[in-house]
């Protein structure tokens, strides 16, 4: 597999159960080592020297909060990263408020993270990496367990990061109608391998392929392109907002 991450990215890994999404981003930081090949980071391979710069530089989210959550308290949980990192008590405190803030989750500082919800631990865990202040995210399946707010929160975060912090965002996600608000660049998985790559309309446009691979395409440009099947005269779009546009200019063109 060929994978390029450039700086300032947002990319969305996409593919059926067991496409291999998570093998992938373990690769990232040096978790998993290619038995062949060549994973580069800031064009330099990991190794024994560099793997604690690298995972300052690039931190993962796991899929399962689980695997990632394990002091008494919310607090201490979110500054263990920053405290490894070894910041000072005063940079570390600041590091977690604004984690904490940024994810929503305040009011939860002072709670044990066994006994949290599902996409309470989510969040807790995204708290946790994003308090390592890292140049690259990456998120294995971000969404999974959280309510809709939840869902319209992280994109609103994800887009923060993105333009405010400059940060590369790496995810994977099953909720493919997320995929266009959120990446400007797409990788598809099947069976370990990518079979296809590119943005939203290059991937989006070729249902059968997608479907094939257990798949779907998102709402909006399946909604679109059957109205165009009818004989609709309307603009594909890909987000809500440009959906909104092609309506509204389709609506208004009608005699
Ligand atoms: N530690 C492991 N040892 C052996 N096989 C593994 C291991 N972890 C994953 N696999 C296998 O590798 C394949 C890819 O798994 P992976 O977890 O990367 O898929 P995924 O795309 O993340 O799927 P999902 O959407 O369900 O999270 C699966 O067939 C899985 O059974
Ligand atoms: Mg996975």
């Amino acid at each position: 597999m060929n994978f390029i991450a450039e700086r300032n990215s947002r990319i969305a890994v996409i593919g059926a159960n067991g496409a291999g999404k998570s093998t992938l981003f373990k690769h990232f930081n040096g978790i998993l080592r290619p038995t062949s090949g060549e994973m580069l980071i800031r064009g330099e391979p990991i190794t024994r020297e560099n793997i604690r710069e690298v995972r300052r530089f690039v931190g993962i989210v796991f899929q399962n909060p689980d695997d990632q959550i394990f002091s008494p308290t919310v607090e201490q949980d979110v500054a263990f990263g920053p405290v490894n990192l070894g910041l000072d008590e005063k940079t570390v405190a600041h590091r977690v408020d604004e984690a904490l803030r940024l994810l929503k989750i305040e009011d939860l500082r002072e709670r044990v993270p066994h006994h949290l919800s599902g996409g309470e631990k989510k969040r807790v865990a995204i708290a946790g990496i994003i308090a390592m202040e890292p140049q690259v995210l990456v998120l294995d399946e971000p969404t999974a367990g959280l309510d809709s707010q939840g869902v319209a929160d992280l994109v609103e975060f994800l887009h923060t990061l993105f333009r405010r912090y400059g940060m590369t965002v790496i995810f994977s996600t099953h909720q493919v109608d997320l995929v266009p608000e959120v990446a400007d660049y797409i990788y598809v998985m099947d069976r370990g391998e990518f079979v296809t790559r590119g943005t939203a309309d290059e991937i989006f446009a070729g249902p059968q392929m997608l479907s094939r691979i257990r798949l779907g395409v998102p709402v909006i440009p399946r909604l679109i392109r059957s109205l165009q099947n009818h004989g609709i005269a309307i603009e594909m779009a890909y987000t809500f907002e440009d959906a909104e546009q092609a309506f509204l200019d389709a609506f208004q063109r009608r005699p």
